[in-house]
């Protein structure tokens, strides 16, 4: 059985963090976004190809994870030569399919038993099975309505306020019968969201609901991306390097290099190479990327540092995200939300 990984959008809503990096391959802690997800998928064992939908720099992600082989696992990629939208990428994708087939948002992170989802789906003999999450506001989401029975009545992609009916949204995870792909059109861009889902609903035709109200995130906003670090840091979705750890434990990686006068206070991640100098704090939240030096007096606090980054003297970094390469002078104070690109430069002194 194959699965899709859909992983072709331009990740906007974490610009500028994405301009270089594909969302696909953003860093969680030391680690590309899609290893959590081919370790999931690796955990069904009839699952024997991954295929991933690319579409926006895909020559960065075959990189990384070359033909599997690394991850016990087979990977084939499929490149759109223009986006096509969610079902239009799965077409292309999958047009030779003949079985049942995964389709999975390249974005989010769970851990959804996947063959629980599978036998649902056959055991309905259902056309399509979607997995619905419960959420605090529905709007970013597609909202998913459903019957008595368990099948799926009403889809509204990003409802507006007075469209939200239930908490109910599409988690982005479904099994699909390639038999269903006739209506998509080739070549075209086509919405699984606005225009699949609906068809399946107007046909009648059996859409099954697996709703799943274990750990789920979609990590494509910098609120949502800090937020999957905390919760691996803190135990509620548990994962390397935060796994058969005590609370608030800070993971200093053996290669760092943290002066004695230097305080680190966990929960919080320290790569290979970084360098903490003397008077200089790492405080709660903080993950702290590769080769990146944090001067003499300098505190980075609930924030994340791409690797090879120079946090100056006396520099504060707060509620923030740098990417990678970034150099913030002495005293330069970051906090608020800020989200620096790569290679940003902050002179001395400089507020942001
Ligand atoms: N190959 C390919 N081609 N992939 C695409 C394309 C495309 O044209 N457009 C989007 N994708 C991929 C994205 O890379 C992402 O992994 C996934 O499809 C979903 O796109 P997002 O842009 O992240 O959508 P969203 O988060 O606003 O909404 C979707 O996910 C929600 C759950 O997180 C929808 O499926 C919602 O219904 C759902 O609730
Ligand atoms: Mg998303």
């Amino acid at each position: 059985m194959k699965a899709i990984l859909l992983a072709g959008g331009k990740g906007t809503r974490l610009r500028p963090l994405t301009i270089h990096t594909p969302k696909p391959i953003v860093p969680i802690f030391n680690r590309p976004f899609l290893h959590y997800q081919i370790d999931l998928l690796r955990q069904v064992p009839e699952v024997d190809e991954i295929i991933l939908s690319l579409n926006y720099q895909p020559g960065r992600i075959e990189e990384i994870f070359g033909d599997g082989s690394g991850l016990g696992i087979k990977i084939r990629y499929v490149v759109e030569p223009e986006p096509l939208g969610t079902a239009g990428a799965v077409k292309y994708a999958g047009d030779s399919l003949t079985e049942s087939v995964i389709v999975f948002n390249g974005d989010v992170l769970t851990q959804i038993d996947l063959a629980a989802v599978l036998r649902l789906h056959r055991e309905r003999q259902a056309k399509a099975t979607i997995v619905l999450t419960p959420v605090e506001n529905p709007t970013a989401y597609g909202l998913v309505e459903t019957d008595a029975g368990g099948h799926v009545r009403r889809f509204v992609e990003k409802p507006a306020a007075d469209q939200i009916t239930t908490n109910h949204i599409n988690a982005g995870i479904y099994v699909l019968e390639p038999g269903t792909f006739d209506r998509i059109p080739r070549a075209v861009p086509w919405s699984i969201e606005r225009s699949y889902f609906p068809s399946l609903i107007e046909r009648n035709e059996a859409f099954v609901a697996y709703v799943y109200d274990g750990y789920w995130i979609d990590i494509g906003t910098p609120d949502k991306y800090t937020q999957v670090h905390r919760d691996i840091m803190d135990g509620r979705y548990v994962a390397a390097p935060f796994v058969d750890l005590p609370p608030s434990r800070a993971v200093i990686d053996a290669g760092a290099r943290i002066d004695a006068a230097a305080v680190v206070q966990g929960p919080c991640f320290i790569d290979e190479g970084v360098v903490v100098r003397a008077g200089a704090r790492v405080g709660p939240y903080s993950v702290i990327g590769r080769q990146t030096q944090i001067e003499e007096d300098a505190t980075v606090e609930s924030a994340i540092v791409w690797p090879n980054c120079r946090i100056s003297r006396d520099a504060t970094v707060r509620d923030a995200i740098l990417g990678r390469h970034c150099h913030l002078g002495r005293a330069v104070t970051v906090d608020g939300g800020a989200v620096l690109g790569d290679k940003t430069t902050l002179t001395d002194y400089t507020r942001a």
